[in-house]
């Protein structure tokens, strides 16, 4: 792939790339304390289950930099851990990887502190660019089936951005489609454009650009009538959380766009790394939605006609307006789960099955 979206510097600080800029600008960013990768991730510079869960365990790290020498350390680790839980709500894979990350701090000592921390938020780091190609493995195949039966290009809808900059590498969703184009199969994405943020919009399609795949931004409300024209061959989602039962939290207007599928025949798949498996829940009833500032929902950030960034009102100034982050799509509208391990039913027994149980 031709970038990473977080990395070590030669100063030993992690820096990402400030998603709020895409695609107008790269912005790269310095975290140089754990306060800056809480920042990040609350501010939404970097976004994405598995890249939140990643950018957390070098927080973690970085949190061990600051307070080694302290002699309360192990304390002020704790709490540290605790305010990055705090960041953003959904996404189980934050949690998933301060346990891991707690962990390794409650088994070192403070010699051993900031090596071992350094060492477990790489190899989380380095899983998921991994764990991603896995996924694209196991989801070529569904793709190169449609385009066997076809012989047409194949029309892929997504929602949200689960590629390569929701990740480390490679990405989700995107994993099987530049699988697939790297294999030669015409394909097409309609790219949601993803109300408030944008993600659709702003990073799915300068994801695509820059890797030549074809594609078409759409308003989010379009993919019921392309489905009806038999404009779309798969939809592909990521997903923030998958209780153990199958149900998935993903992007607000997921839930909908996979009632339109099933009333299409529209296969629905969900691409996710096993870290965003929540075996401790049993239904999507209970996953904590995020809920954030109205004023997403009031202003369109962008680039203006004269070059600089600015927002835009579109309601009325004192306009009521809410800010749901994530919707639950129950199992039953998931044709399957694609993950590194391989493919599965959005069930109970299909889960167990693929994970022995873990
Ligand atoms: O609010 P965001 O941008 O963090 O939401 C991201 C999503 O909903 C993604 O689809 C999901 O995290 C999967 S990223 C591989």
């Amino acid at each position: 792939m031709a970038f990473r979206t977080i990395w070590e510097n030669e100063e030993g600080n992690v820096v990402v790339i400030d998603q709020r800029f895409l695609p107008h600008q790269h912005v790269e960013t310095e975290l140089v304390t754990y306060l800056d990768a809480l920042a990040a991730i609350k501010d939404m510079v970097v976004r994405g289950a598995p890249l939140i869960g990643v950018t957390a365990s070098y927080g973690v790290f970085l949190a061990a930099r600051t307070f080694k020498i302290l002699p309360d350390y192990k304390h002020r680790m704790l709490k540290a851990i605790n305010e990055l839980r705090n960041s953003r709500p959904t996404a189980v894979n934050l949690f998933w990887a301060l346990n891991k990350m707690q962990a390794v701090v409650e088994a070192s000592d403070e010699e051993s502190l900031i090596e071992n921390t350094r060492n477990a938020a790489r190899e989380i780091c380095e899983n998921d660019v991994e764990t991603c190609r896995m996924i694209g493995v196991h989801g070529l195949p569904i793709i190169e089936e449609i385009y066997a039966r076809t012989q047409k290009t194949v029309n892929i809808l997504t929602h949200c951005n689960a590629g390569m900059l929701g990740c480390v590498e490679w990405g989700t969703i995107s994993s099987p489609i530049y699988q697939a184009v790297e294999k030669g199969i015409p394909v097409h994405v309609w790219v949601d454009e993803t109300r408030p943020r944008n993600q659709g919009a702003n990073l799915t399609a300068y994801e695509f650009e820059k890797h030549d795949v074809p594609y078409t931004v759409v308003v989010d409300n379009t993919g019921g009538h392309l489905m009806q024209h038999g404009m779309v061959d798969m939809a592909i989602v990521g997903a923030d959380r998958v209780t153990s039962n199958g149900d998935v939290a993903n992007k607000i207007g997921t839930y909908l766009k996979a009632l339109a599928a099933a009333d299409n025949d529209v296969p629905f798949f969900v691409a996710l790394p096993s870290t965003t498996i929540d075996w401790e829940m049993d239904n999507g009833k209970n996953i904590p939605i995020e809920e954030r500032d109205p004023n997403e929902v009031k202003y369109v950030f962008g680039k203006m006609d004269n070059g600089e960034f600015g927002k835009v009102l579109i309601t009325p100034k004192n306009a009521r307006a809410a800010n749901f982050g994530f919707d639950v799509t129950p199992a039953r509208l998931v044709t399957a789960l694609i993950t590194e391990r391989g493919i599965c039913k959005a069930s109970t027994e299909g889960l167990k099955n693929l994970f022995h149980g873990e």
